[in-house]
C-alpha cells in the first residue's frame, strides 16, 4: 500500500549496540513462536463467535457495508446543515479516537474559523473529566437551540460521561422545551445498558426523539474508532469511506504471516524483544506534527489498557470451536509497556533530555508527515532560516533527534505518512491495533479487556450507593480503606 512506510532500523544492535538494540538472531529466533501467535490471531480472527466474544470485531470495521455508510452521512448531513454546534460527550475509547480524528483530519482552528469549519458545526468533547469548568462554561456561552449532543457510551453507566450527560439534558430541555430529545443521538449497545434503555423509553414517547446508532457488539471502546467515531467524522466534511480503505490495505498488509514482512508484527516482535531481553518498559510516541498529538493519546489508551495485565490468558476452547479466555490467577505478572505521549518539536525542550539522557529504559516510535497541507516559507535573506520551509526544518528536526537518540544508544522506529489524510489516519490507527492485538499475543495476556479500571469505579459507585455493587466488592472497600497518617500530610 501507498502512503505509510515503516522503518525499524534503529531498534536493531547494528545502530544502538547490541546492549540496547536487538540483535538479528534474536529476531529470527522468534519465527516459531511468532508463527504460533500469528496462526492463533488468525484463528480467532476468522471466527465470528470469538471475535464477538473475544471483543476482536474491530477487525472487521473496515468491511462496514455501504447502507449503512450511507446512513451515518445522511445523518451527518441533517445535523451539519442545522447545528451551529456539536457537544461529544464519552470517556476513555468512547472520545480519545474522536479527538485524535477532530486534530488530525480537521484544519488547524477548526473552531475558531467559520471558513476553515466551511460553515460545519464547531465540535466541543465534553463528559471526559469530572472537572465543573469546562462544561460549565460551555452551557454558559453556547445556544441551545443551535447545539446538537452526541452522547458516546458503550455501558451508559460511565459516571463521568453520566453526569455531563445528566447536566446537557437539563440544560438542552430548560431551553428547548420537551422536544429537546431530537437534539441528541446516543451512540450506544445495540441491546443492553442502561443508555440503550433510555433511548427505547423516549423513542416510544417520540420516535425523533433520542435517535442512536450501535456501538457494535464485540468492539471494545479503544478499538471502536471506526465504528462510533465515523458520526462524528462525517459531521465534520471527512470521508469516512476514505478513512475505512485505509484501515482496510493496512488490514491486507498487516495479515501476511512472514512477521518480518509484516509491519505490525515487526513492530510488536520488536518491542516484545525490548521489553522482554532489554528492559525497555516505556513506549515514547512522538508523532512530528501538531495534529497528530491527540492520536499519541489515542495511541496510550491502546497500549495501556490492552497490555498492561496482571494476569497472563488462560485459553479454554469450546466444543462450538470458539475460545473463552480467562485471568489465569495463579500467575501473577503485571506485563506492560507505559507508554508515553510526546510531541515534536515542542517536547524536545522537555522530555527529550530524559530520552537522551536518562534511564535507557524506552523505545521512541517517531511519526513522520512528508507534506503537510499548508506551508510557510520563512521571508528574508541572508539568515539560515531564511527560503527555507517549515515542514523542511521539521523533518531535519526529526532526524536529528533520531541521530542524537541513536548516538546515545536510544532505540527508536520512525512511521512515516505522505501526508495527513482520511486514508493514511485510518492506516495508522488500524497498523496500532494489529500491532496491539499481536503483542498481547507474545505476552499472552487478554489484549480487549480493562478490568484495572473497574478498581476505581468500583469505589465511585459504592461510596455513591449505587445499587448492585456486589457483597464481595463493598466489603474489599469497607475491610481496606485508604490510611492517612497525619504526620505525612504537611
Ligand atoms: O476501552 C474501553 O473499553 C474503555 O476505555 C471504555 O471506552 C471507557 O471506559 C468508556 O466506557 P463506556 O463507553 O461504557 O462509557
Amino acid at each position: 500500500m501507498e502512503g505509510i512506510k515503516f522503518d525499524f532500523n534503529n531498534m536493531f544492535s547494528a545502530n544502538v549496540g547490541t546492549a540496547h538494540g536487538v540483535e538479528e538472531e534474536d529476531l529470527l529466533g522468534l519465527a516459531d513462536y511468532a508463527q504460533e501467535a500469528h496462526d492463533h490471531l488468525k484463528k480467532i480472527l476468522s471466527d465470528p463467535k470469538s471475535r464477538v466474544k473475544l471483543n476482536l470485531e474491530w477487525a472487521n470495521l473496515p468491511y462496514q457495508d455501504e447502507r449503512s455508510i450511507r446512513e451515518i452521512q445522511d445523518l451527518a448531513k441533517s445535523i451539519s446543515v442545522k447545528y451551529e454546534s456539536v457537544i461529544s460527550l464519552g470517556i476513555g475509547g468512547s472520545y480519545l479516537g474522536l479527538k485524535a480524528a477532530q486534530d488530525a483530519l480537521m484544519p488547524a482552528y477548526y473552531n475558531e474559523f467559520s471558513k476553515v469549519r466551511k460553515t460545519r458545526p464547531r465540535f466541543y468533547f465534553e463528559g471526559n473529566n469530572l472537572d465543573p469548568d469546562t462544561l460549565s462554561v460551555l452551557l454558559k456561552n453556547l445556544n441551545p437551540k443551535k447545539t446538537f449532543v452526541i452522547v458516546i457510551s458503550k455501558s451508559g453507566e460511565t459516571t463521568e460521561t453520566k453526569a455531563a450527560f445528566m447536566a446537557v439534558q437539563d440544560w438542552l430541555k430548560k431551553a428547548v422545551g420537551e422536544k429537546y430529545g431530537r437534539q441528541i443521538i446516543a451512540i450506544t449497545d445495540p441491546q443492553a445498558g442502561s443508555l440503550r434503555k433510555i433511548v427505547k423509553l423516549e423513542q416510544e414517547k417520540d420516535a425523533l426523539s433520542f435517535r442512536s446508532l450501535p456501538l457494535l457488539k464485540g468492539v471494545g471502546g479503544r478499538f471502536s474508532e471506526l465504528n462510533m467515531g465515523l458520526l462524528h467524522l462525517a459531521i465534520s466534511g471527512v470521508d469516512i469511506k476514505e478513512v475505512l480503505a485505509g484501515a482496510k490495505d493496512m488490514f491486507m498488509k498487516c495479515s501476511r504471516a512472514n512477521y518480518t514482512e509484516n509491519p505490525a508484527y515487526l513492530y510488536a516482535v520488536l518491542h516484545y524483544i525490548l521489553y522482554k531481553q532489554k528492559n525497555k518498559s516505556l513506549a515514547v510516541m512522538m508523532p512530528f506534527s501538531e495534529g497528530l498529538k491527540s492520536t499519541a493519546d489515542w495511541y496510550v489508551q491502546l497500549l495501556a489498557e490492552s497490555l498492561g495485565k496482571k494476569y497472563i490468558r488462560k485459553i479454554e476452547f469450546l466444543a462450538d470451536g470458539s475460545e473463552a479466555w480467562h485471568q489465569d490467577k495463579n500467575a501473577v505478572v503485571n506485563l506492560g509497556r507505559t507508554p508515553i505521549p510526546c510531541r515534536g518539536t515542542g517536547d524536545l525542550h522537555s522530555v527529550q533530555q530524559n530520552n537522551v539522557e536518562g534511564e535507557n529504559n524506552k523505545v521512541i516510535t517517531f511519526i513522520r508527515v512528508e507534506k503537510f497541507r499548508n506551508e510557510i516559507k520563512i521571508p528574508g535573506k541572508g539568515d539560515i532560516l531564511s527560503a527555507k520551509r517549515f515542514s523542511e526544518l521539521l523533518t531535519l528536526a526529526e532526524e536529528a533527534t533520531e541521530w542524537a537518540l541513536v548516538r546515545e544508544k536510544r532505540p527508536n522506529c520512525t512511521i512515516t505518512l505522505e501526508c495527513i489524510s482520511p486514508y493514511t489516519w485510518g492506516a495508522l490507527l488500524f497498523f496500532f491495533e494489529m500491532a496491539t492485538a499481536f503483542e498481547g499475543e507474545l505476552l499472552n495476556v487478554n489484549a480487549f479487556d480493562q478490568p484495572g479500571v473497574e478498581g476505581y469505579k468500583n469505589y465511585m459507585y459504592y461510596k455513591l450507593g449505587k445499587p448492585g455493587v456486589s457483597q464481595g466488592i463493598a466489603s474489599e472497600i469497607k475491610n481496606h480503606p485508604l490510611v492517612k497518617d497525619p504526620k505525612f500530610i504537611l
